[in-house]
């Protein structure tokens, strides 16, 4: 922590220093200001405390198109540190913005910093964590801050629209279906239930809202979509792209097929859930990872011995005791990966990785040979940053190593992560014209760190 506050006068001499540089940039800038503060809230109907952003729950939507710079002053009125970081945007050559505790210090009460974000809340649930206990099943589900019910979407009939889901829960993987829709609005004009229910899960949590045709008078009816878990496996396969309407996304080197191309290694990733030192932990490869005080970032960019070394977590599956371990793995610029995940557990994994997106090539139960390449589909899968992985199987994907920088990579499921089940991948060149952008070129300020992290 010492760092965080050694630098914060240093960095922000520097920060002003350059602010005039970054502002002269073609590319529109979008400002925000959020205010974080603590408010009553009644999603189920009860009255519980929330935490509000400029006073609303859940908070304000950000629309940005393709390279809008978003510059969000967060004022952290909480009474505990504040980290937010942003899923699925990937930060080109950027990762000091990423908001997470590898690569940021937290916000502390009273202070601003100005950054970009994606909304997540964990909150009072570390002290339950560290005593080494489960993060209690929710008690439901929201939909827009909403409970069952609680929000109807209104829609004119022939026209398509695009909705935005975004799982912002901390541990429970939901399914998403609106009542006799194939997520193509050529239907009839009347209501229908938009129903969502968790998966994997002892209990089965569901909520509802409301499709509404305009002009529609019709009361929504029928029985709630009912579902079987079994058909999710062929569901993760029939998520394709569609070819003939759109390309992958364009990138500076021209289109790729990244079917054609092979990965020059292959990573295997196995997630576990070990006792270590008598308390309840989840690894990776048998390492269960420990935050150091200094950010990653920090120690690798002023070459600070002590803090970590590259290679402390096998890229393979380890069948040896778990261990703590302040885990990076490195690797170098411009490779392209295979990644291998596998779930001997009897859970619903979630993968996310940052600052990138890859192609999830293959979904199967059991054990995951190189024969399961066989099966891949090398044609049109989509390209995402989270991937599920089912119980008692794996999933495969391929990843260009494009965006230098040190990128977590984590379980979305904020308990594991929060307990080990997560690390950096620090992707490296020497090369200044590819590399990163400069720690000058951020408008930084550190702070230091209280014991707690609260992750928006
Ligand atoms: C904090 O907020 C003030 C006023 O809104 C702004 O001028 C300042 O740049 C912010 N500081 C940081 C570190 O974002
Ligand atoms: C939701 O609406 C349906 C249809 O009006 C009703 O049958 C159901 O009881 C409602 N659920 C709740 C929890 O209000
Ligand atoms: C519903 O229809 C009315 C009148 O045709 C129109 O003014 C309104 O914008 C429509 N609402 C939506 C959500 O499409
Ligand atoms: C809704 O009803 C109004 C009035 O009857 C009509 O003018 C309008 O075209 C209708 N809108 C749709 C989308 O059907
Ligand atoms: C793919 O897109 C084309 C062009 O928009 C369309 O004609 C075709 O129906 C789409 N295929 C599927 C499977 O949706
Ligand atoms: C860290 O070490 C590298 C390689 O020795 C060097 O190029 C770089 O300038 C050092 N960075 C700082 C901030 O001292």
């Amino acid at each position: 922590m010492r760092l965080c506050e050694a630098l914060s006068s240093l960095i922000l001499v520097l920060a002003l220093a350059f602010l005039y540089n970054d502002v002269n940039c073609e590319d529109p800038y979008r400002f925000f200001t959020w205010k974080l503060t603590y408010g009553d809230i009644y999603p189920l109907g009860v009255k519980q405390q929330g935490i509000l952003i400029n006073g609303k729950f859940p908070g304000p939507l950000i629309d940005p198109v393709t390279n809008d710079n978003l510059i969000i002053n967060v004022h952290n009125y909480l009474r505990e540190p504040l980290l937010i970081s942003w899923n699925g945007l990937q930060q080109r050559r950027n990762s000091w913005q990423d908001g997470i505790h590898g690569t940021n210090c937290p916000i502390p009460p009273g202070k601003n910093y100005t950054y970009v974000l994606q909304v997540k809340t964990k909150w009072r649930l570390n002290k339950i964590l560290n005593d080494g206990h489960n993060l209690p099943f929710p008690h439901g589900l929201l939909i827009n801050g909403r409970g069952w019910n609680g929000t109807t979407f209104t829609v004119d009939k022939g026209k398509t629209y695009r909705f935005g889901i975004s799982n912002v829960g901390l541990t429970t993987s939901i399914n998403f279906r609106i009542q006799g829709h194939k997520m193509k609005l050529v239907k009839p004009a009347k209501n229908y239930y938009i129903d969502v229910s968790t998966r994997f899960t002892k209990q089965i949590l569901t909520t509802t809202s409301i499709l509404h045709y305009n002009n529609s008078s019709n009361r929504v009816s029928g029985p709630i979509p009912q579902d079987v878990i079994a058909s999710s496996l062929f569901q993760a396969r029939t998520i394709r792209w569609n070819l003939t309407a759109s390309r992958p996304r364009p990138n500076p080197q021209g289109s790729y097929q990244y079917g054609l191309i092979k990965p020059i290694r292959t990573i295997i990733l196995e997630n576990s859930a070990p006792i270590i030192n008598g308390k309840q932990r989840y690894a990776i490869n048998g390492v269960s990872y420990v935050a150091p005080d200094i950010p990653l970032k920090l120690a690798d960019y002023f070459n600070i011995s002590g803090v970590f070394s590259v290679g402390r977590i096998p890229t393979n599956t380890n069948k040896g005791k778990s261990l703590l371990q302040t885990s990076v793995m490195g690797a170098n610029f411009h490779e392209f990966v295979e990644i291998v995940f596998q779930n001997w557990e009897n859970f619903l994994q979630s993968w996310h990785i940052d600052g990138y997106s890859f192609f999830g090539v293959g979904f199967s139960s059991g054990q995951w040979t190189p024969t399961s390449r066989a099966y891949y589909n090398l044609r049109d899968a989509i390209p995402r940053c989270t991937t599920q992985v089912y119980p008692k199987s794996w999933a495969a994907i391929y990843i260009a190593l494009d965006n230098v920088g040190m990128w977590n990579v984590r379980s979305e499921n904020w308990a594991r992560q929060y307990l080990g089940q997560q690390f950096y991948h620090r992707v490296y060149t020497s090369s200044k014209s590819y590399g990163e952008m400069n720690i000058r070129s951020q408008r930084m300020h550190f702070f230091v760190a209280g014991p707690e992290v609260a992750t928006l």
